[in-house]
């Protein structure tokens, strides 16, 4: 197992544009191999899972191709799609098998679709559920991947989801392209909304108001540009270092500040961070704007509620953070973090422990007091890509060496992290 040692740094300064919006790019692929002809994706993440949902769609028969900048994808309308010879690979990947599901349960073919050991132990029945309702046939052993999808006619449904997930939301909407009348997905509080924004980008509305989404079908689209900003996760690790190093100073340009994602920069600015945002400007019905941090002295805050989703991807690298503010940070009402890429409440609070912060678990919470000195250590990956980058800042922030074991699974989301990290921390 690739290993990675990290030494503390003074500082973090400077100027880095971090790589494409992930969920915006597999969106992207997805929407444009169904569209009808050409769109030129401009951004594109560089992630290993977007990467699966690329080679997905080319063994679904889409041809995709590489012209400088560029990523071309020739869509082929809703039913372009050939049946593969093989079983689909997403990977890590939970969005790819999730999206990709809901277009698959609309094909007049079979697919079987799977993923690596963890995504196979990620929950399928919040899809596997509305898309039944929708008339499809979906096998699986416990409701996990590997998934045989037995494609058809769907229908319109009025979907209550008790979990706040986009990957569920935009499952059922790519869905419901294909069923005729309107289906409705309500969520108890509102997820990432880059599906509906995408759809109204190609000419499908798919707004209705808060928390609800909707979508009338059958709707056929054609192909378009787009441009891709940058990824507010992403770049969530170099914030949160920039603050709580000493004398930073740290400009990430260009990143999408859609405000369903932009928990991070309340949180931080809720914690009393110096952070500041430029002018916003929107793509593609994407918001995107530099965003500056530089260090500051940290409180603590209680985060909870309708707040989770917009942070939902940025736990680990807030509790961070939570370990340098004074007094106590609550994380509540966080158990899906227990069915992503690893259970995230276990993996932060192990690593945290080790290296010498006052963290405490429950089912479904995390509490963290501080500010408490940190320690290097030998910290797990848990082959989980947020959870070596978090822990990379933390050793950062240590007073030792820190090793990172099974460093790789950061391709999962940011290949070029650790040559950013170089570029812009400076030893002293
Ligand atoms: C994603 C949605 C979120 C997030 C994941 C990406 C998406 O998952 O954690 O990293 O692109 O739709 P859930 O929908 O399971 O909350």
């Amino acid at each position: 197992m690739a290993q990675k040692t990290i030494t503390p740094a003074k500082s973090m300064r400077g100027q880095i544009m971090v790589p494409g919006d992930k969920s915006i790019s597999h969106r992207a692929l997805i929407i444009a191999s169904i569209a009808r002809g050409t769109s030129r994706i401009r951004g594109l993440s560089t992630a290993s899972d977007v990467q699966a949902t690329r080679q997905c769609l080319q063994d679904l028969g889409i041809v995709i191709e590489d012209q400088e900048e560029d990523v071309v994808v020739h869509g082929r309308g809703r039913y372009g799609y050939h049946q593969p010879e093989k079983t689909l690979d997403a990977g890590n990947s939970g969005t790819t098998i999730r999206l990709l599901s809901g277009v698959l349960a609309a094909q007049p073919f079979t697919t079987t679709i799977t993923g690596d050991a963890s995504l196979r132990t990620r929950p399928m029945r919040r899809i596997i559920e509305p898309l039944e309702m929708m008339g499809a046939h979906i096998e699986s052993q416990d409701n996990k991947a590997p998934l045989t999808i037995k494609g058809g006619t769907l229908r319109a449904i009025d979907y209550a989801s008790t979990i706040a997930s986009a990957q569920i939301k935009a499952c059922i909407l790519l869905a419901a392209l294909y069923a005729k009348g309107t289906t409705r997905v309500t969520e108890p509080s509102q997820s990432r909304d880059h599906t509906e924004r995408m759809l109204d980008a190609f000419g499908v509305t798919a707004k209705c108001s808060g928390s609800c989404a909707a979508v009338m079908g059958p709707a056929e689209f054609d192909g378009r540009d787009l441009q891709i900003p940058g990824d507010i996760s992403s770049a969530a690790f170099f914030m949160v270092a920039a603050c709580l190093l000493p004398q930073s100073n740290l400009t990430l340009q260009q990143v999408g500040c859609n405000p369903t994602r932009l928990g991070i920069y309340d949180a931080l600015a809720a914690m009393g961070a110096p952070i500041q945002m430029g002018d916003v400007a929107a793509v593609d019905n994407e918001p995107r704007a530099d965003i500056s941090v530089k260090s500051g002295r940290l409180h603590a805050a209680t985060f909870a509620g309708s707040m989770i989703p917009r942070i939902i991807d940025e736990v680990p690298i807030l509790s961070i953070a939570a370990t340098q503010a004074s007094g106590t940070t609550v994380f509540r009402d966080v158990s899906e973090l227990r069915v992503k890429e690893s259970d995230r409440i276990t993996a932060i609070v192990t690593n945290l422990k080790l290296m010498g912060a006052d963290i405490k678990e429950d089912k479904d919470s995390i509490v963290i007091t501080g500010p408490t000195p940190l320690h290097g250590a030998v910290l797990d990956s848990f082959g989980d890509h947020r959870i070596a980058m978090a822990f990379s800042v933390a050793a950062l922030v240590a007073d030792g060496k820190s090793v990172i074991k099974g460093r790789q699974c950061v391709d999962v989301s940011f290949p070029d992290f650790y040559s950013l990290l170089q570029k812009v921390r400076y030893a002293g």
